[in-house]
Formats: structure tokens, C-alpha cells, sequence
């Protein structure tokens, strides 16, 4: 018998976390307050049942939006500290989580304010609890690669404080060729290299993605499942998916979590690995989403642990930190 708790003790890792998603409503509405920022809600409720999605792009929409409230140093400290506690409830040890520049410059709010917040909050969860955590610099598809290289290149200055570069957002109509001088840059600067791929768009954009961006990583890749030539080479190299079940029904990526693939590409040996995304807007952090697919699928505990150890392997972490998990 699989308890909750023997869920929660268990050590996890997260891969794939926005930042901005973890922004839970009653902080959105008081930073909106404080900083005179007008949103079109006044109440928790009214936020809650804003968060109908009928697709990526009606997600995106309010996601940006939700975000245009951090203004101040305080607010980043206090988003991120907001989601390492959480952390600290699920029993997260390790997380590596995307911060989007992109969408902070676009309010005129500098790399100085966002990663002293956040770097203060990760200081301060590790003296206080021992946490590990990376930060993975984010820039977003929808804007042109001109942009993306601007970004990456103010990066430069924290360029210790990002293990790798990923992408994010509007993925239809943005393939990976848009961004192939981005990430022969971001390789040249010794980034890990990942992407959001195959979430939406069809397995040819995944497949792009390893051959134009030079990925080693992917971020929801489920498409992967319409070609099995890519599930393949997915398995033989061991390509890590950083999957998000509840994200993906949220989204509308499949109709119901019964339905997801998950399951199906862990019996394959696909590296896939369980994240929440956007755990405020999608109804669930990490445990939430391996409950989801233990009802789910009836898992044992032989399923859950083979997926909570892939989050290690397919994490960033030396070597010898990974094998303490194994
Ligand atoms: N940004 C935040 N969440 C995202 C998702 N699920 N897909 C693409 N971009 C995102
Ligand atoms: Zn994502």
C-alpha cells in the first residue's frame, strides 16, 4: 500500500518549473496591490476561476499577465522563497527552475533586481534547510533570436548563476531553426543545452530541436509518441523528458490524465521525469502531480521510485550527487 506519506518523505527532484507559474494567487493579488498594478481580479476566487485553458496560448496569455505584478526585489525574493517552501513540504532536494529575463525586461525591471530577489530567497532556504538548486536561463520563442541573443548576452554577467539555456512559450510557428545561431552561442558559452519541444507542436519539431538547437534535454516532448523512430532514439540516448501530467491536461494536451503517455514511455525505458510547470496555475505541485498519475495508473511503488530516480539522472547534478539517490 502506497501512503501519501510515504510519497511526501520521499527525496525528489524537480526539472522543469517556471518560476512565474509558481506565483500563487493570494501573493499575486497582494503584489498587484502594493505595486498599483490593475488586474482584472479582485479576489482569489476570481483568479482561480480565470484559469480555464483551452490551450497553450490562453495560458500564456494570463501567465504574462500574472507576472507583470513583480516589480521589486522583495517581490522575486518572496516568489521564490513561496516556492522553496513548498519544496520543503513535498520534500523537493533538488530543483532546477527556469527564471524568463524576457519577461521581467519587458517592464523595465533589471537583471540586478530579479536575481538579487531570487538568489537572496535560494540563500537563504539553503542555510536554513540545506536545499540544492540550479537556475536555468529561459528565453521565450515568441520573440525574435536577435532578442534572445541580447538576453543571453546580459546573462554573461551571471553566467555562474545558469547551469544551462532552455526556451520556452509559443512553440507553433516558432521552430527550432529560428534559434540555431542562439544556442550555437549558448553551447559556445558552456550552457547545458534544453528546450521546450513536442508539447503542442508534432514530433518534427522535436526532432529539430536535437539536430538545430543541439539539445541533450527536452522539455515535455510527449509528441514524441507519434513517431516511434524518435522514441528510439529517445531510449538508446537516453534523452531526458521533463514531463508535466497535470500541465498537459490543464492544457489540453490530452484529454485526461488516463489518457497521458507517461506511463507508457517509462515501460519503453524513455527517460521521462515527473514535473508541475506551472504548479499555481495548473492545480498541483510535484506531489500532486505523482498522486495524479498513481490514481491514475494504479503504480506501485517500484513505478514511482524508477520515476522519482530518473528526476535525479536526468538532472544536471555531478555524477557523484546522482548515485546518492540511487
Ligand atoms: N511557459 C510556462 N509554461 C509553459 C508551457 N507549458 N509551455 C510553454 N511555455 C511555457
Ligand atoms: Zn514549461
Amino acid at each position: 500500500m502506497m501512503t501519501s506519506e510515504w510519497l511526501s518523505v520521499l527525496p525528489k527532484a524537480e526539472l522543469h518549473m517556471h518560476i512565474d507559474g509558481s506565483l500563487q494567487a493570494e501573493r499575486m493579488l497582494q503584489l498587484a496591490k502594493k505595486n498599483g498594478i490593475d488586474l482584472p481580479y479582485s479576489t482569489v476566487e476570481e483568479v482561480e476561476d480565470a484559469y480555464q485553458f483551452k490551450d497553450l496560448q490562453s495560458f500564456l496569455d494570463l501567465y504574462y499577465l500574472g507576472a507583470s505584478v513583480l516589480r521589486e526585489e522583495d517581490d522575486f525574493y518572496h516568489l521564490m522563497m513561496d516556492y522553496l517552501l513548498k519544496c520543503r513540504e513535498d520534500n523537493i532536494v533538488h530543483a532546477e527552475i527556469m527564471v524568463e529575463p524576457q519577461t521581467y525586461l519587458a517592464n523595465g525591471i533589471g537583471f540586478d533586481v530579479f536575481m538579487s530577489g531570487f538568489k537572496r530567497a535560494i540563500a537563504d532556504a539553503k542555510s536554513q534547510w540545506g536545499i540544492s538548486i540550479l537556475l536555468i536561463l529561459s528565453l521565450l520563442k515568441h520573440t525574435t533570436e536577435d532578442e534572445c541573443i541580447a538576453v543571453l548576452n546580459m546573462a554573461d554577467d551571471y553566467s555562474d548563476d545558469f547551469v544551462a539555456l532552455g526556451m520556452a512559450s509559443t512553440e507553433i510557428g516558432n521552430p527550432p531553426n529560428k534559434f540555431q545561431r542562439l544556442y550555437e552561442l549558448g553551447k559556445s558559452r558552456g550552457y547545458n543545452l534544453q528546450t521546450h519541444s513536442g508539447e503542442e507542436g508534432s514530433a518534427d519539431l522535436i526532432w529539430g530541436s536535437l539536430e538545430a538547437m543541439q539539445v541533450k534535454r527536452i522539455d515535455h516532448g510527449v509528441r514524441c509518441t507519434d513517431d516511434p523512430l524518435l522514441v528510439d532514439h529517445l531510449k538508446n540516448h537516453q534523452i531526458p523528458l521533463t514531463v508535466c501530467p497535470l500541465s498537459n491536461v490543464r492544457l489540453r494536451v490530452f484529454d485526461k490524465i488516463e489518457d497521458h503517455n507517461i506511463i507508457d514511455l517509462l515501460k519503453k525505458d524513455v527517460l521521462v521525469t515527473v514535473n508541475s510547470d506551472d504548479p499555481a496555475y495548473f492545480g498541483g505541485f510535484l506531489n500532486d502531480n505523482y498522486h495524479a498519475l498513481i490514481d491514475a495508473f494504479d503504480l506501485d511503488k517500484t513505478d514511482v521510485l524508477a520515476l522519482v530516480k530518473n528526476g535525479f539522472r536526468a538532472s544536471y547534478l555531478p555524477e557523484d550527487r546522482v548515485q546518492v539517490f540511487m
